[in-house]
């Protein structure tokens, strides 16, 4: 329904979708808006709460491409069921969107990870306690969806090398998803650390696997926006992302720029 409505305002199907996370709004600046539809207009979708998160879709014109922007996403903090977190997605695939790329802020876990770096997500650990795909199925769908490799080798490439381009400091590996809305303790964050997680954060990663169940190919980054608990000197802050990410955050337009032009997104 969601997806017929939209698909009534907006005509052609968009190449890619893009979920924009702390710091990323400033893409918006280098697109020509086509269309802007506030979420409280669509059936079924959830409105965000969070400070900072709008919560509009946008059929827009991004440098050589038709992208929908996702922009203000709905977390699991907020007291949102699985369901209601990756609907969004769902009606991406519905309008017969192919590809998505989803932006976050996280906390570094990596020793050599320094605030304001980017990371392109190669891989993930679900600690959020709760899966997306619980429930029913739909009929002609995986029940038991394979995940070995959530995160597209040629998007993710490309990616990285759109970051690179846009002069920022890329790294690779893996996002560990934790249902927040508290920080992690500096234990939790060592015990993260020798489960091979990268860094740390609070979304992506539902999305993630609703997209992969819907056939989409998924690329995801993360701004590193404060070295996480215990790494940090000091204590955490909602503060320290947002200064971290706004600082960085016309670099990381300009990555998304690079990475809609370039030839993975064909
Ligand atoms: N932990 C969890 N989520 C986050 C962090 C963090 O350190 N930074 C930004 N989002």
């Amino acid at each position: 329904m969601a997806a017929r409505q939209i698909r009534e305002r907006i005509g052609q199907t968009p190449r890619l979708a893009i979920v924009l996370g702390s710091g990323f709004s400033p893409v918006l600046k280098l697109a020509h808006i086509v269309h802007r539809l506030s979420y409280s207009e669509i059936p079924g979708f959830p409105v965000a709460t969070v400070a900072g998160h709008t919560g509009e879709l946008l059929v827009a014109q991004l440098g050589a491409c038709p992208v929908l922007v996702l922009s203000g996403r709905v977390h699991y903090y907020e007291g949102h069921d699985m369901g209601r977190v990756t609907f969004a997605v769902r009606t991406m695939a519905a309008l017969g969107v192919r590809r998505i790329l989803l932006t976050n802020a996280a906390g570094g876990i990596h020793p050599e990870f320094e605030r304001g770096d980017f990371m392109v997500l190669d891989d993930h650990i679900n600690f959020m306690g709760d899966n997306p795909l619980r429930g029913p199925v739909e009929p002609g769908r995986e029940r038991f969806m394979d995940m070995t490799r959530a995160y597209d080798p040629g998007l993710s490439d490309a990616l990285f090398q759109a970051g690179i381009d846009a002069g920022l400091r890329m790294r690779r590996g893996t996002y560990l998803a934790v249902s927040g809305p508290s920080y992690e303790t500096p234990a939790e964050i060592r015990a993260f650390g020798r489960w091979g997680a990268d860094a740390v954060g609070m979304s992506t990663v539902p999305e993630t696997i609703t997209a992969r169940h819907c056939g989409m190919r998924v690329a995801a980054v993360s701004c590193i926006t404060n070295l996480a608990a215990g790494i940090s000197k000091g204590p955490l802050s909602h503060e320290e992302v947002m200064e971290t990410a706004s600082l960085v955050g016309p670099r990381a337009a300009g990555m998304l720029l690079n990475f809609v032009n370039s030839n993975a997104i064909e």
